[in-house]
């Protein structure tokens, strides 16, 4: 069984004091922070792209975990390589989705594969054996503060069956917070993506413990 990470997502922190909220969660005990990159085209929405990233990795030596809710990941990839120890592109996505996975395996970072609500799991299997991450999208990506959507823990206990084969970790981002947590690392996920529970909680370091904890 993996040990849980807790990655707190920063498009819920306050962009105009971006350092000092990366510093804060870092200080806070975050394993890793994880930076959505959206294009308006994948999802209804436009956040930030790699100088962004750039900035974020200046004020921490945390893991950064990339993902792309773009349209075109195979032509941006290379773009977050430097910053990045981790890259997930959308099996809905406009690209060869093994083409991607192989290129962000080739530049030495761990490749994700991330799926949506609406598309099926079916859709990942054909890449099994291809990504180090399954992203399993617990809202529909492109907001932040969305509620969880219980539904989803279906895919985890489906995709967590799958792991006697295959050796990937299970990610979910979307409605994390201490209740919908333990849902999902009971049924097999081991990688908790937070924006809102962890950046308007009161004590950030007791939230990401309670999240750790989860079971
Ligand atoms: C949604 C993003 C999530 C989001 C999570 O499209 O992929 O990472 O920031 O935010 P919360 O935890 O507020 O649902
Ligand atoms: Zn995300």
């Amino acid at each position: 069984m993996h040990k849980t990470i807790v990655a707190p997502s920063i498009l819920a922190c306050d962009f105009s004091r971006l350092g000092v909220e990366v510093e804060r969660v870092t200080a806070a005990g975050a394993d890793w922070i994880h930076c959505d990159v959206m294009d308006g085209h994948l999802v209804d929405n436009i956040s930030f792209g790699p100088a962004f990233v750039e900035a974020v990795a200046r004020h921490t030596a945390l893991p950064l975990d990339v993902h792309l809710m773009i349209e075109r990941p195979d032509i941006y990839v290379p773009r977050f390589v430097p910053v990045a120890s981790s890259i997930s592109v959308h099996v809905e996505a406009h690209h060869d989705v093994s083409a991607s996975l192989k290129a962000i395996r080739a530049a030495g970072k761990l490749a994700g594969l991330a799926i949506s609500p609406p598309t099926p799991l079916e859709r990942v299997k054909p890449f099994l054996g291809e990504f180090d991450i399954l992203l399993v999208m617990t809202v529909n990506p492109g907001f932040g503060g969305q509620p969880f959507l219980p539904e989803m823990l279906g895919k985890v206990a489906e995709a967590d069956a799958w792991r006697g084969e295959w050796n990937f970790r299970i990610e979910v981002d979307g409605g994390i917070n201490a209740v919908t947590a333990a849902e999902c690392v009971s049924r097999g996920a081991s990688l908790l993506v937070a924006g809102t529970s962890v950046f308007r909680a009161t004590d950030v370091a007791a939230e990401i413990q309670l999240l750790r904890d989860a079971r």
